[in-house]
């Protein structure tokens, strides 16, 4: 895909965000801000057998945040707990394929940030 087509994507998925609203009882859900500009991002995810099978979210703040929320839930469902933790920054550079300055890829990141954060979260309070 072009710079231009994936610019064009990540102003589709802000304008038109997959996945967005609340779960009734998630399993792992978790909320947080970027410090640097306090754009904020809320994600629920319900699991069957360690496996996504719904994720929505909440958000406030940038085109780049937002849209790599949208399309991080998109990629997220189906995939294992295992997986999601493995998800890294060149997953998600990917994904949006636009190169991205180190603010920029703050508010790229906060997605994950905050997914894998709700994961830690939750096997902290239930340790297998
Ligand atoms: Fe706040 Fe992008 S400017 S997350």
């Amino acid at each position: 895909m072009s710079m231009d087509l994936y610019r064009e994507l990540i102003l589709e998925h802000y304008q038109y965000p997959r996945n967005m609203g609340d779960l009734k009882d998630p399993d792992i859900h978790h909320h947080d801000k970027n410090p640097l500009c306090g754009d904020q991002v809320g994600i629920g995810v319900k699991l069957d057998e360690n496996k996504v099978v719904d994720i929505k979210f909440r958000g406030q703040g940038c085109a780049i945040s937002q849209a790599s929320t949208s399309i991080l839930t998109e990629k997220a469902k189906g995939m294992t707990v295992e997986q999601l933790k493995a998800l890294t920054k060149d997953d998600i550079q990917e994904w949006l394929g636009v190169p991205l300055s180190p603010t920029r890829l703050k508010c790229a990141l906060l997605p994950l940030t905050v997914l894998q954060a709700g994961i830690y979260k939750k096997e902290e309070e239930n340790p297998s």
